[in-house]
């Protein structure tokens, strides 16, 4: 009985070191533990031995299966062991990383460029009354020139006679602010602006403004000029020019639409300024006197200028990007063109 149990022992210990695979080791036992094993059919003839013989018999069944079992378990490890080791060389998977969306950068890039002249960067309010939109504006809630600004207004109870509507452009900030600070005033606010604009190359509904204002008691168009050429050469080029055009904002007076010299051709004529040389990037005037008055500011000793400029439009020349709709598609092989961490 002795030499049986001795030779399964012997041939369970050679079986398993050669097992070289979990799928083996499971094979093994079965093979040596199973019910068809060869230690299961000894302990079958245990019941044709000597009474007396039987629990000796038992012990060394329960020997040899505890040997065999401890075997097999020190086995199982040196696989898991291999299993759950990391192999530092191994190359890893790619991650993606979110970066900067493009208009963040040019957005970011633009405060910079006046926070370096005293500007302090604001942030406005997206959804807005009628009053900060259009009447402190200067814009009469009957003005024809509210069209081209009207927007989406919302289901929410108006406060006294002003509905509520997502904002049309960022001059409302500039309520804001006069109303809660006294000049001297220096402010840049980035933000988003809605119009009911169909979509196009050109138009979103949804778009972002730059808005630049300052106040004090001797401010003059000069200070205006001299601030927008200074952006122009820092935003594109050293060599940048500024066209001034007469143009009506109810909200300033006087008022210009600018035009910085093309700067694809240099001035030269191409495509991208329509053989024109000049490319429209801006709105801006003196602060309207009604204006100033609507936010408590004496028009008498102080005066002001503002601007407002698209920031997709200035993001679509600098970088020669033909269609807007780009910046809101979330196209990864658009986006990744302009990586940044
Ligand atoms: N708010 C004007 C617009 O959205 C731009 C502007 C801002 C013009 C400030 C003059 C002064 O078109």
């Amino acid at each position: 009985m002795q030499e049986k149990f001795n030779v399964i022992k012997q041939e369970a210990q050679e079986a398993i070191r050669k097992v070289s695979s979990l799928a083996e080791l499971e094979e093994a036992r079965v093979r040596f533990l199973g019910r068809k094993s060869k230690l299961a059919s000894l302990s079958a003839t245990f019941s044709g031995l000597e009474p007396s013989q039987r629990p000796e018999a038992g012990r060394l069944f329960n020997e040899v299966k505890v040997f065999i079992a401890g075997i097999l378990e020190e086995k199982k490890k040196t696989f898991s062991f291999s299993k759950e080791r990391i192999d530092i060389t191994f190359p890893s998977k790619k991650t993606d990383t979110a970066t900067k969306h493009p208009l963040s950068s040019v957005v970011r890039t633009m405060c910079h460029i006046f926070e370096a002249i005293g500007f302090e960067i604001q942030e406005g309010a997206e959804i807005e009354d009628e009053w900060y939109n259009f009447q402190a504006l200067n814009i009469p809630l009957e003005h024809p020139s509210r069209d081209a600004f009207d927007t989406f207004y919302l289901d929410l109870p108006a406060q006294g006679k002003y509905k509520y509507l997502l904002r049309s452009h960022t001059s409302p900030s500039q309520i804001r602010l006069m109303k809660k600070r006294k000049p001297p005033l220096a402010f840049v606010v980035p933000g988003r602006v809605y119009r009911p604009d169909n979509v196009d190359a050109s138009h979103s509904f949804m778009f972002h403004q730059v808005e630049g204002f300052a106040v004090d008691r001797d401010i003059t168009f000069a200070h205006l000029k001299g601030t927008l050429l200074y952006f122009a050469k820092h935003m594109f080029l050293d060599e940048a020019k500024l066209r001034f055009r007469p143009h009506f904002f109810p909200f300033t007076e006087p008022s210009a639409e600018v035009d910085i010299s093309c700067i694809i051709c240099r001035g030269k004529g191409c495509s991208v300024c329509k053989r024109t040389g000049w490319l429209e990037i801006l709105g801006c005037g003196m602060i309207h006197p009604n204006v100033l008055k609507a936010c408590g500011i004496d028009s008498k000793k102080y005066q002001g200028f503002a601007f407002g400029m698209g920031v997709e439009r200035i993001a679509m020349l600098k970088y020669g990007i033909n269609d807007i709709r780009l910046f809101f598609e979330n196209d990864l092989r658009f986006l990744r063109q302009f990586y940044e961490v």
